[in-house]
């Protein structure tokens, strides 16, 4: 695998039943990191989002709404398209289930589906949920509800069967060949031990209800959503012409970023509808985990789904962005609360990282005449924060492809940690009268390591990264991370009137 394949990675579609909250923000914010790093790693990226607007769960709330699903599904498609921009997301490509180029797709996928003798027609009895989109055994119901909690109801319909039991041993194959397919760990587990358990033939359509793909040949049914809808990974790039460019580029997706809760479907129904159809399974699921808000669960009857709007209108985007990445290992889950995010804001944002940068630019702003200063022969101690700088990279770049998020920031505020311990041990605002050269090295050495620091944590918080790199003075072409090693602060240049980067958050303080 050469470090330059392309990388295409994807969010799940979202339902567009619901407006977008902090969970959506979430997987979205987690996949353009990825995005992002990888274009400054000089990988070619597809970065995919978009929306899930077929099945019974939208037509019943367009029903509630009294509007044609249509209608509903423009409305709030556009509220998940306006979510990238809140988020200052770097999507590629934003796919809607009902684009005619989606629907041409999921039709041609059914028909290969069909010649290759992988579905049948037969007479379908059991549970299903309308608000997992999911089908339940019997023995999975829990005091007679689904194990997510939603409400069941009994099926009893002619559906299209796919021919599921038959890609056990095909998908434990998949699984044992390709240990990275399924993270973390203990999901991989999760999915081993339940297609170990044994599978059965999975329903593919329905007909009691009208809003999706019609099955090619019979139109009476509608294919399940779930089919449509893991479909849109290979229809935005060009399924079915598998001979494309497109294509044979991006195809197989190296990462598919999930919720637990949609893990199955990824993970077991995709790869077996996949290689059914004679394609690629994905590289790579990784499954993260659910955050509660304030200790409790988002739900309808507390009605405390965030809005990514009101967000990022109370705490600004890059800590946002920063705060969802740094607070929990990724693959855990954890709480959204206020306190935790104005700690992270205060301290790891304006406290360690915002004061370093202000000291050190304010202090070349004062005596340096505002320009890179000269270094003279580096000590010890410049060299050692300098190599841990410049070392990050690599340890980056190893937690980013196992999607460490949290290690990675953590790795990269332990130097910015060391960088503050050397400011305090070296005192350079002393050195200014006693040893002006001396001053020099010291500035030049925190110069050079805020530029490592601000290319690194573009992914992360792109724009202050940008900010930072504005006043450091770092041109547009060396900001990707070939420009860590090649180049370096260069003397003489001169820098702009320092600016704070991470403003302190501030409590309203109420009569
Ligand atoms: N439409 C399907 C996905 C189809 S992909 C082919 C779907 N949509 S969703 O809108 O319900 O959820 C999308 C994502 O939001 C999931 O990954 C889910 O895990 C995530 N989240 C929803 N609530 C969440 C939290 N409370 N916390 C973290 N993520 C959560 O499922």
């Amino acid at each position: 695998m050469t470090a330059n394949r392309p990388f295409f990675i994807t969010t799940p579609i979202y339902y567009v039943n619901d407006l977008p909250h902090l969970g959506h923000a979430y997987t979205t914010v987690a996949c353009d990191v990825m995005a992002r790093f990888m274009r400054l790693d000089g990988r070619r990226v597809r970065f995919l989002t978009g929306t899930d607007e077929h099945g019974q769960k939208v037509e019943q709330s367009a029903r509630t709404a009294d509007i044609p699903p249509q209608e509903l599904t423009d409305r709030n498609s556009a509220g998940f398209r306006e979510m990238t921009r809140l988020l200052g997301v770097s999507n590629d490509d934003f796919i809607r289930t009902t684009e005619p180029r989606h629907t041409r797709g999921v039709d041609v996928l059914w028909q290969e589906l069909e010649r290759r003798g992988e579905i049948y027609l037969g007479p379908f009895a059991g549970w299903y949920s309308v608000r997992d989109e999911a089908f339940y055994d019997e023995s999975e119901l829990v005091d007679g509800k689904a194990p997510t909690g939603a409400e069941v109801e009994w099926l009893e319909e002619e559906n299209y069967f796919f021919r599921l039991s038959a890609w056990q041993d095909r998908l434990l194959a998949y699984y044992e060949e390709n240990p990275d397919a399924i993270a973390p760990r203990s999901r991989r587990n999760e999915v081993i031990s339940f297609v170990r358990g044994g599978l059965h033939d999975l329903s593919i359509s329905r007909t009691s209800f009208s809003w999706g793909i019609p099955v090619p040949g019979n139109p009476k049914h509608v294919i399940y959503v779930w089919l449509d809808a893991l479909a849109n990974y290979i229809t935005a790039v060009g399924y079915p012409d598998t001979e494309s460019k497109e294509f044979s580029t991006f195809w197989p997706a190296d990462l598919h970023m999930v919720g637990k809760d949609i893990l199955r479907f990824h993970t077991v129904y995709w790869p077996a509808f996949l290689m059914a159809a004679g394609l690629a399974p994905p590289r790579r699921v990784f499954a993260h985990g659910w955050w509660t808000v304030e200790g409790q669960k988002m739900s309808k009857s507390l009605n405390n789904f965030i809005p990514p709007k009101q967000l990022v209108e109370t705490y600004g985007l890059d800590p946002v962005r920063y705060f969802l990445l740094r607070e929990l290992p990724f693959g855990s889950d954890g709480d959204f609360s206020h306190r935790a995010v104005v700690g992270r804001l205060n301290g790891d944002l304006a406290n360690d990282l915002g004061n370093l940068a202000q000291r050190v630019l304010v202090m070349i702003n004062r005596n340096c005449d505002a320009c890179v200063p000269e270094p003279a022969t580096l000590s010890t101690a410049d060299e050692a924060l300098l190599d841990a700088a410049s070392g990050l990279l690599e340890t980056v770049r190893v937690y980013i492809s196992e999607q460490a998020f949290h290690l990675a920031l953590e790795a990269i505020w332990r130097v910015v940690g060391e960088a503050n311990r050397y400011v305090d041990e070296q005192a350079p605002w002393a050195l200014s009268r006693s040893n002006p050269v001396r001053m020099r090295s010291v500035l030049y050495t925190l110069a050079e390591t805020l530029r490592q620091l601000a290319i690194l944590i573009q992914p992360f918080v792109p724009g202050s990264a940008e900010r930072l790199l504005d006043q450091l003075a770092i041109p547009e072409a060396e900001r990707g991370f070939a420009g860590l090693a090649q180049t370096a602060l260069r003397p003489g240049t001169r820098l702009p009137k320092p600016e704070g980067i991470f403003p302190r958050f501030l409590e309203e303080t109420r009569a």
